[in-house]
């Protein structure tokens, strides 16, 4: 696909449902009891692999452009699927569907794309092994294709060396699979908070005390309405665009800004970004607001340590700001990059460099030193990464010649409209 500079971004974008909370919408869905009604679903590739998984599991589910229903099975509902699980390119699909696929008594085998067998998937099916769970995979149950037979299981007080919502996830959906136990779970460092969130709103009980998550077994979830905030990793290229583009203003609408996931905000503030958070909702399960943001000028920052769960997915956006920020941007603490779609650290260092950024690889994060102009002409590559497609595309509106991007299809997964909503915003 060919991408050609901007002359400026301007206007009003209806940013799409978030896909950390579709999926879960979905999911707790279909194990509740009653009908669940999500607006603002996000009708990405993976949240849509999240469907697929579930309808072979004998769940009704209809699909209306963004409203979807769910007729919800309970907890102990779910039928044998007699076909693989396909999660696609998604690995919240893969790993929170685990944690319930635990604790039900039948056999099912999960599989995903070539990027989902490279995913460490041990995080998850140790802990739930050691909950009772029969799992096996390539590498001892680390790699997809997994094998899971769910059954009784028993609570455990785990303690996780990484800071991950899926693992913190799905550890709490198997726990309110045991029969009436307590499960734990502890982070080094806050991971988005949606599962604990959206448990609350289908009627769970689950107690939070610092970085500690417990929940009890045998609860029943009762059917919601779910209204999905946009999301804010979505709404992160637009700010990022409408800062770095010259001759730009944005306003995001209705954009999650749940604390545990608003670290962009509290970066663009730090480097210097003109935005403003208006029209703030706190009514809902998730708090929303609208993002407006102009172009500034940026200086570079240092993002480590209990900010980075609170952006992790933001960093590939986050590096391209910093190409245009004076001064030197240090990303520490993130080695979870290597693990997400791509070897982000890898990608975003590569494909940057083609457009002429300076920007080095560490072994946590990345070193970026600002500000330089970026130059088009070259090829670079997605690499059948959502995020980094997106990200090159909003590179490609500073440069001069057009950049010509590989695999753009790989924005469908979190993002389908967004080529859409670039179009129509630009000047
Ligand atoms: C997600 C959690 C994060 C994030 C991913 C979505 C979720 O992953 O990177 O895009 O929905 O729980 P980790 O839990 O592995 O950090």
């Amino acid at each position: 696909m060919k991408l050609h500079s901007s002359r400026g971004l301007q206007g009003e974008i209806q940013i799409p449902g978030d896909k950390s909370i579709s999926h879960r919408a979905v999911m707790f869905g279909s194990v509740a009891e009653g009908k669940t009604v999500i607006t603002n679903f996000l009708n990405g590739a993976d949240c849509l692999s999240t469907i697929s998984c579930f309808k072979k599991m004998g769940v009704d589910i209809t699909v209306d452009g963004t409203n979807v229903e769910v007729i919800g099975k309970g907890l102990d509902g779910l039928q044998e699927p007699a076909d693989i699980l396909d999660a696609g390119n998604s690995g919240t699909t893969t790993r929170l569907i685990l944690g319930l696929l635990a604790g039900t008594p039948f056999h099912s085998c999960l599989i995903g794309d070539e990027s989902i067998a490279k995913r460490p998937m041990s995080r998850v099916t140790d802990p739930l092994k050691q909950m009772g769970a029969s799992i096996d995979g390539r590498e001892n149950g680390n790699f997809t294709p997994i094998s899971i037979r769910g059954g009784s299981l028993s609570g455990i007080s785990y303690e996780s060396k990484v800071a991950s919502a899926q693992v913190k996830s799905a550890i709490l959906l198997a726990g309110l699979c045991t029969n009436g136990e307590r499960t734990s779970i502890t982070e080094p460092h806050k991971s988005r908070d949606h599962t604990e969130r959206m448990l609350k709103s289908f009627g769970a009980d689950v107690e939070e005390d610092g970085l500690t998550v417990s929940i009890k077994g045998g609860q029943k979830l009762k059917a919601a309405q779910i209204e999905v905030p946009g999301d804010i990793s979505s709404a992160a290229f637009f700010l990022a665009a409408g800062a770095i583009v010259p001759n730009s203003k944005l306003v995001l609408k209705r954009v999650g800004i749940n604390p545990t996931r608003s670290g962009i905000l509290d970066v663009l503030e730090k480097m210097g970004a003109d935005i403003k958070v208006t029209e703030v909702e706190t009514a809902s399960f998730e708090p929303l607001a609208d993002l407006e943001i102009e172009t500034s000028d940026l200086r570079g920052t240092t993002i480590s340590g209990d900010l980075i769960p609170k952006l992790i997915d933001e960093i590939p956006i986050i590096a391209l700001m910093a190409t245009q920020a004076e001064g030197k941007t240090i990303i520490k603490d993130a080695e979870e990059l290597k693990v997400k779609e791509t070897n982000r650290i890898d990608t975003v260092v590569n494909e940057l460099k083609k457009l002429g950024a300076d920007i080095e690889a560490t072994e946590d994060g990345m070193i970026i030193r600002g500000k330089t102009p970026l130059i088009g002409g070259a090829e670079v590559s997605s690499h059948g990464d959502h995020r980094i497609g997106m990200m090159l595309s909003i590179a490609a509106c500073l440069t001069e010649k057009p950049v010509e991007l590989a695999h753009a299809d790989a924005i469908n997964v979190s993002y389908p409209q967004f080529f859409n909503d670039l179009a129509r915003v630009n000047q």
